[in-house]
């Protein structure tokens, strides 16, 4: 089978890994990919959100499954794209239709939609320029902090948490007032849940779903949590909390009200589901979706799938998940980004990456996050840079080992959390 995976990023470079260990899989392309999926596959220098150059492209190379890493594409409607065209129609695209992937675009959709179908989310209304008094008057009934949501993609920065109250009034405004382009349009307030989170993965071909390894991501750059928000600092797997008795409740309140929903309004769903959830005093609520799987979660849970991916991919694509067998090591995960000096603020980039040579001797695996190849060497190529993760017997075990390999490397500015997982 001829695989093209789309994205470039550390999530990719993980996926990239797996894919490429499938004895089904007879050549791998990743678009555009980075320095590290060059080693499992072939880079093709094509954004994943140029459809007409991916079609050509699939066309030519005889394409049979397209695997989309980001949301991007997936909100954009590659999967429409493919399927609505008769030369592509046959390619597997995992993920879902355009209309599946407003689970991420709009977080309006998304909240009507745990509504419609009864899942546990934050009490919530959602606000335009012509209904700011309502978003006001619904502010004055939450006690802080307030959560503010711009309704579209903003890369990950549309969600402001407010202490107090007149400072979550003036966030309303400047956000219906364009503070995130058209995506704060329209802006979700919702109630705050206190609790502590988790990502909850979850595979469907739309009628049938696997549950993948549970991990948990560490956003902010600071230890203890603190900061800004960043694309994520870490990663561990598995999550002691998200026990057999969570991930019924999981099962039963979410994942399986989420799945018959989509199929009874008709939206076709063949990819990952990505749950954020909150474990609120033992009973889990849904933060958000997603339709693509989280970085660096990915890169954990790769390493915890012992399952051939590439056949749980046909398994999607041909609605017969349910044959297919997930098996997953028992093995603690723990996965520690090294970014680039001032993310997620400015950085510069292009910094020389050194001791690749020692960290071979470990058995910790490298997955490149931002990262190019520039006059015959490796060199820093965005914010997060190289994800170091590691196998353990116990969790502690896989950080230290991490820890040790992220000493190892070495770039201009390098900084890392030394406390990922601290929280568990
Ligand atoms: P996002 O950028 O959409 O991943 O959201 C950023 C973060 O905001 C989430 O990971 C949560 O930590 C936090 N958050 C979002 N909604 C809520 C909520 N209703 N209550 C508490 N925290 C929230
Ligand atoms: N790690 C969270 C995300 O990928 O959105």
């Amino acid at each position: 089978m001829k695989v093209l995976l789309l994205g470039s990023g550390g999530r990719e470079h993980a996926l990239a890994w797996k894919i490429a260990q499938s004895p089904k899989v007879e050549k791998l392309y990743i678009a555009p990919g980075n320095a590290g999926t060059s080693a499992v596959g072939e880079n093709v220098d094509i954004k994943a959100t140029d459809f007409p150059a991916l079609k050509v492209f699939a066309l030519e190379r005889e394409i049979d499954m397209i695997v989309v890493g980001p949301e991007d594409p997936l909100v954009q409607g590659i999967f429409d794209y493919f399927k609505g065209d008769i030369a592509t129609q046959n390619i597997a695209i995992i993920g879902p239709s355009a209309k599946g992937a407003q689970l991420e675009g709009s977080k309006e959709f998304a909240k009507e939609f745990m509504q419609r179908h009864n899942i546990p989310t934050a009490r919530y209304k959602s606000i335009t320029a012509e209904t700011l008094n309502e978003g006001l008057a619904f502010l004055e009934t939450l006690s802080a902090p307030y959560v503010l949501k711009a309704d579209g993609l903003c890369a990950g920065k549309g969600v402001l948490i407010v202490s107090n109250l007149e400072d979550a009034k003036k966030e309303l405004k400047e956000m219906l007032d364009g503070m995130f382009g058209n995506a704060s349009a329209t802006v979700v307030i919702e109630e705050f849940l206190s609790g502590i989170e988790c990502s909850v993965f979850v595979l469907t071909d739309s009628e049938h779903y696997k549950v993948l390894p549970v991990a948990k991501d560490y956003k902010r750059i600071g230890e203890g949590d603190k900061g800004l928000n960043t694309g994520g600092m870490g990663s561990v797997s598995p999550v002691p909390f998200a026990n057999d008795t969570f991930m019924e409740k999981v099962r039963e309140r979410i994942i399986e009200p989420t799945i018959n929903g989509l199929r009874d309004e008709g939206i076709l769903y063949k990819g990952f589901i990505f749950l954020g959830l909150i474990n609120v005093q033992g009973e889990p609520m849904v933060i958000e979706y997603n339709v693509r799987m989280g970085d660096p979660e990915t890169e954990s849970v790769m390493l915890r799938l012992s399952s051939d991916i590439v056949d749980l991919f046909e398994g999607v694509y041909k609605v017969n998940l349910d044959t297919k067998p997930l098996e997953i090591d028992p093995r603690a995960a723990a996965c520690v980004m090294l970014v680039s000096g001032g993310y997620p603020e400015a950085y510069k980039k292009g910094f020389p990456i050194t001791g690749f040579n020692l960290a071979e001797t470990t058995d910790s695996i490298l997955f490149h996050a931002g990262t190019t190849v520039k006059d015959g060497r490796i060199v820093t190529n965005g914010g997060r840079v190289i994800a170091v993760c590691s196998y353990g017997e116990t969790k502690a075990e896989a950080l230290e080992k991490s820890y040790k390999v992220a000493d190892m490397l070495s770039f201009e500015g390098k900084y890392f959390r030394r406390d990922i997982g601290f929280d568990l």
